[in-house]
């Protein structure tokens, strides 16, 4: 079996800004693996390469023994890798359930032109959409408020509709920036529970956090990533107790200090 996910020597470049520099890392099926380092250090540049979103400047990325990282994401994500956004990425007038439904819709075949003259196997999608969708509403715990207007709703709920819509496309490999971001302490509680569940699911979660409560609990193996190099991998314990890690984080906060005083 090959591993789930191989990133194999990936550079990204903006301009001259280097987001990740020859970062390599595999993992396996069943595994939750969690993605930390500083602000810029590059987490969100490489989950926007392992979902498609651009390319690699150099390396390459393999998702279950397929090379993926030249494909389109309208390829990727039918091969099973779904994501959150660190910027919530809902549309506010439509409705919790639409909103989930809507991720579906995109991946259907009967098409658009079938869909609107109501052709039985675009009506036989749409109620499979619909199943699909209040199952991801259901196990998120959003099933009150499924027909509110996602606009109305505050940060932690819109957090689980995200989830919600990334799980009903039915994943091998879960992508989360910063699914706590902006939680209070029990809605990041009940969100580590989450993942665990998800995680039972037999979903594989790649998970960038910089709630540090969360990320060690929820993760098997933790990368981290400081200026765009890896600089080290292990266990939740192994990296937290890291000489470079410490100084990645350190360094940093004496430069955020310097830079207020
Ligand atoms: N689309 C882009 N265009 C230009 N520069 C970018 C782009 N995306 C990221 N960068 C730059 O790449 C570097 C890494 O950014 P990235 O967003 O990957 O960091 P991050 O680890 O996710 O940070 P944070 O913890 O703040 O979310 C930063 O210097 C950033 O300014
Ligand atoms: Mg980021």
């Amino acid at each position: 079996m090959p591993d789930l996910l191989e990133v194999k020597n990936v550079t990204r470049k903006f301009g001259g800004v280097v987001a990740n520099k020859g970062v390599s890392f595999s993992f396996e099926s069943g595994k939750v693996i969690g993605l930390i380092g500083p602000n810029g250090a590059g987490k969100s540049t490489l989950f926007n390469m392992v979902s498609a979103i651009f390319p690699p400047t150099e390396g390459e990325i393999w998702f279950a023994g397929k090379r993926i990282d030249r494909l389109p994401a309208f390829k990727v994500s039918p091969l099973g890798i779904a994501r959150t956004f660190q910027n919530l990425q809902v549309f506010k007038r439509m409705t919790v359930l639409e909103n989930v439904m809507v991720g579906l819709h995109t991946s259907t075949s009967s098409g658009i032109l079938s869909a609107a003259f109501k052709l039985p196997k675009a009506k036989k999608e749409e109620e499979t959409i619909y199943q699909q969708a209040w199952e991801e509403i259901e196990f998120v715990g959003l099933e009150d408020v499924a027909a509110v207007e996602a606009g109305s709703l505050p940060l932690g709920k819109l957090r689980l509709l995200e989830l919600a819509r990334a799980l009903a496309t039915k994943p091998q490999l879960l992508l989360l920036d910063e699914i706590a971001a902006g939680l209070n302490h029990q809605e990041t509680a009940e969100m580590s529970d989450l993942i665990f569940k998800v995680r039972d699911r037999g979903v594989s979660i790649f998970v960038v956090e910089h709630d540090m409560d969360l990320v060690m609990r929820v993760s098997d193996r933790i990368i981290v990533l400081d200026q765009g190099e890896k600089i080290a991998e292990g266990t939740p314990n192994e990296v937290q107790n890291d000489p470079r890690v410490i100084e990645a984080y350190l360094g940093n906060d004496e430069e955020k200090e310097e830079a207020t005083v």
